[in-house]
């Protein structure tokens, strides 16, 4: 132990000349692994997501009154909207880029484009809708579905952890992108670097009806 000692102890400075630390790296370091710890990595956002949406569901199930079962489908529906998009702008084409795993992409971007048509019906009626329960349950266990996908040990996440994404940057990447969609920052910052060169003119209207979106749902 005292060999040990010896090689990892301040000995070995004094023998390597080894400089004393400045403290404003130290402390830079810090902020860094702060900053990265209070960040969700790519895969932590879209897992959070989707058990954030499974709860709204079971919440839906178990609603008895219109009002509280239409407020419920509003989130789930803009939650979605937000999760599929930042997937598809961000997470996807670096997924693919990385894996090259051609199926399992193609058939995540088609259920999200089953899920889509789902969501705008629900959307586009209420409570009154004599179907408004079965639409919502149908696209329930469409999300299970595609969630299992996602998330089981073959998955599209399990091979995106074994793959070179770097789910700490696409992390950060998404975290802006949902902020943004969700209104929550001015429109100034909407063309980010991250998103603009994928995202054109096309994206730029889908943010501007996400923020109403979002300000609906908030009763602004
Ligand atoms: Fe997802
Ligand atoms: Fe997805």
């Amino acid at each position: 132990m005292k060999g040990l000692r010896l090689l990892f102890g301040p000995e070995l400075k004094q023998q390597w000349h080894v400089p004393p630390s400045t403290g404003v790296d130290d402390m830079a370091k810090a902020r860094k692994r702060a900053k990265s710890a209070s960040e969700p990595d790519a895969i932590a956002l879209l897992k959070a997501d989707h058990r954030q949406v499974e709860q709204w569901f079971e919440q839906f199930e178990s609603a008895r009154s219109g009002s509280k079962k239409k407020g419920l489908a509003v989130n789930i529906c803009q939650a979605l909207t937000v999760h599929t998009k930042i997937e598809e702008e961000i997470f996807y084409p670096a997924f693919l880029e990385a894996t090259e795993e051609k199926d399992i992409h193609h058939e995540a971007e088609i259920e999200h484009d089953g899920a889509k048509k789902l969501i705008a019906q629900i959307e586009a009626s209420g409570p009154d809708d004599d179907y408004y329960d079965a639409k919502v349950k149908v696209l329930s266990e469409m999300i299970k579905h595609h969630v299992k996908e996602e998330e089981q040990p073959d998955g599209m996440f399990a091979k995106a952890r074994n793959s070179d994404m770097d789910l700490d940057a696409l992390g950060q990447q998404m975290t802006a992108r949902k902020a943004q969609l969700l209104g929550e920052e001015p429109d100034g910052e909407e063309a980010s670097n991250t998103t603009r060169g994928r995202a054109g003119s096309k994206e730029s209207k889908d943010v501007g009806l996400m923020a109403r979106l979002a300000k609906r749902v908030r009763g602004d």
